[in-house]
């Protein structure tokens, strides 16, 4: 009887940490985004430095499309273009004018950044440039 209830609550217990470990995962799986809460910080700076001046602050777009919003449609929801369409974009064509001239970590960064205003939550796992290049994922998150 004993033996009984602590095998029942052992499985009980194992259930629950499933279900944490569940809810706790990745808020983005599904869609196959990661990006962490580090990355946007650093993402938003280097925006700031390199992108603002054209696509807005806040980017809101000005001499540049907006980038985050109902208006993020020339490459994104008009033709139903993909995170990986959008990085592979703006890798070699951004900024303007200086294209291609940034880090692959500065782009996984600034890409995190537009991500994280178009719907996507940080979580504890990066983003990487591979991931962002293959990735399908929609660049907005409803
Ligand atoms: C000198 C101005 C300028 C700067 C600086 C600039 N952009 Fe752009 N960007 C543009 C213009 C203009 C377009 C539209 C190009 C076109 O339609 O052919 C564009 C288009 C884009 C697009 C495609 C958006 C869409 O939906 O069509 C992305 C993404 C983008 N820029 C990202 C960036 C990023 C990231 C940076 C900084 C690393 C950056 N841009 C810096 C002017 C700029």
């Amino acid at each position: 009887m004993n033996d009984r209830r602590s095998t029942f609550a052992l499985v009980a217990a194992a259930s629950l940490l499933a279900c944490f470990a569940f809810v706790s995962r990745d808020v983005n799986a599904g869609n196959g985004v990661s990006l962490s809460a580090a990355q946007v910080s650093s993402g938003s700076k280097a925006f700031a430095q390199n992108c603002a001046s054209c696509h807005g602050a806040a980017l809101e777009g000005g001499a540049g499309p907006p980038l985050s919003g109902a208006n993020f449609k020339t490459l994104s929801s008009k033709v139903h273009a993909t995170v990986g369409d959008i990085f592979s974009y703006m890798t070699s064509n951004m900024p303007m004018n200086a294209p291609a001239s940034l880090t692959h970590d500065q782009y996984v960064a600034i890409m995190a950044f537009i991500l994280s205003k178009n719907g996507y939550q940080p979580s504890s796992s990066a983003l990487t440039y591979s991931a962002a290049m293959q990735s399908k994922a929609p660049i907005q998150r409803k």
